[in-house]
């Protein structure tokens, strides 16, 4: 079993990871199930460097359902967050009428307390939804003894989130059901099976804070025409040659899709009317870093991909790792009173050599990047089987 049961109540903590797409979804066609006009395609992300923490309690003796996020209570009638309560209670019901022995069979009748931390800081602009709700699906499910097909519900959360529930290289497949039972995700590989591939986020020093990807997408799918061709056109072959590249450890062909996608979703945010920018002038200086690094050597050694905001996600291969750190080191010259500059797995120190810098060519722009995370593909929600780490202590409040 794996709660605790301490003055009659039941806790179960789990982690989860976030992930990062290289084909992007952008756009709803039903916007309470969310189901997505496109399939996605991305990398689950380590919980070693990056991970949500979830604490659940459920007693007979709680009044209300609660939340607390990284330290303060929160609104709990959030209606994503209730669309996730009321569809696991409502399978834990159907279990216990079906018959099945759960965890705890009347579990579902009781209030719940939820206490959730990232092991990153919120305020780097990270994309913390996808792996909050998929570690809140979870950890609940656990609970409450719940099996089966549970990105349909993570999905109902945040749309990206349903991708967070398995590790390694996931796909949402966006479904053709109205009621969107068939959009659902599932893994490709697992993240054993392209171990040479390494990733970087670059935490760009932001000066504002970006449109939502709830509006943001909104917004695009009513004004913007390409947005329509890419979901209709464009993406589905994509989906195809990213899966098959994947499946070679293809990296050039990996890489150049990635770059091709993130740049056709800005595109499509460029389109949206009035348009929407989320890359900043430190993330187009990445992308032109990125491509001049390639350009030098005659093949694609790295790739980048932006989600909605100006962090740059670069993918690449343990062999290139160290060099492209020290590039980015070199163009982007960190802040020296600040903390640490590389962060995560370690890299080891190289010298550039003169020939590389001079066919870069590009002026360093200092300060711009605040710093980097290091890090590779990850497995899916993990279950944390040492009580000491509960979030909520055995009163039911955040210890
Ligand atoms: C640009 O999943 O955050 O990161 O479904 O409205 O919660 P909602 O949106 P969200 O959108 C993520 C968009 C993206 C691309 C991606 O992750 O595929």
């Amino acid at each position: 079993m794996p709660e605790d049961k301490v003055n009659n109540i039941t806790l179960v903590t789990c982690t989860a990871p976030v992930n990062i797409a290289v084909i992007k979804y952008w756009g709803k066609r039903d916007e309470d199930l969310i189901l997505p006009i496109n399939s996605s395609l991305s990398v689950t992300l380590h919980q070693d460097e990056l991970k949500t923490t979830t604490t659940v309690a459920c007693s007979s003796s709680f009044k209300e359902d609660r939340i607390w996020l990284n330290g303060k209570q929160d609104d709990i009638n959030q209606p994503r967050l209730q669309s996730c309560l009321r569809e696991l209670r409502r399978l834990a019901r159907k279990r216990r009428c079906d018959g099945d022995p759960g965890t705890d069979a009347l579990a579902y009748s009781h209030k719940v307390h939820i206490c959730s931390v990232n092991n990153f800081p919120t305020a780097a602009g990270l994309a913390s939804s996808a792996a909050g709700y998929a570690c809140l699906v979870y950890t609940l499910s656990r609970l409450l003894g719940v099996e089966g097909e549970l990105s349909e519900v993570a999905r109902q959360g945040s749309g990206s989130a349903c991708r967070s529930m398995y590790g390694g290289f996931v796909q949402w497949c966006k479904g053709d059901q109205d009621d969107g039972k068939d959009s659902v995700a599932e893994q490709v590989e697992a993240e054993s099976h392209w171990p040479q591939l390494r990733v970087l986020i670059l935490v760009v020093s932001a000066e504002r804070k970006p449109v939502g990807s709830t509006a943001g997408m909104q917004t695009s799918v009513e004004t913007s025409p390409l947005l329509k061709h890419r979901a209709d056109s464009v993406v589905p072959g994509r989906m195809e040659e990213m899966i098959a590249a994947i499946r070679r450890r293809d990296f050039a062909a990996f890489g150049e899709l990635t770059m091709k996608d993130s740049n056709q979703f800005h595109a499509t945010c460029m389109d949206t009317y009035p348009p929407i920018f989320y890359l900043s002038d430190v993330s187009r200086s990445v992308i032109s870093l990125a491509h001049r690094y390639n350009q030098h050597y005659g093949e694609t050694r790295v790739a980048y991909t932006f989600d909605a905001g100006p962090n740059a996600v670069i993918y690449t291969l343990d062999q290139h790792l160290a060099e492209f750190v020290q590039v980015v080191r070199h163009y982007f010259p960190p802040e020296t009173n600040g903390g640490q500059f590389l962060r995560g797995l370690p890299v080891s120190p190289v010298v550039l050599s003169e020939e590389l810098t001079s066919s870069i060519g590009m002026t360093p722009i200092s300060k711009g990047i605040s710093y980097i995370i290091s890090t590779k593909a990850g497995p899916g929600p993990q279950l944390v089987e040492d009580p000491s780490l509960h979030l909520l202590g055995s009163d039911g409040l955040p210890k």
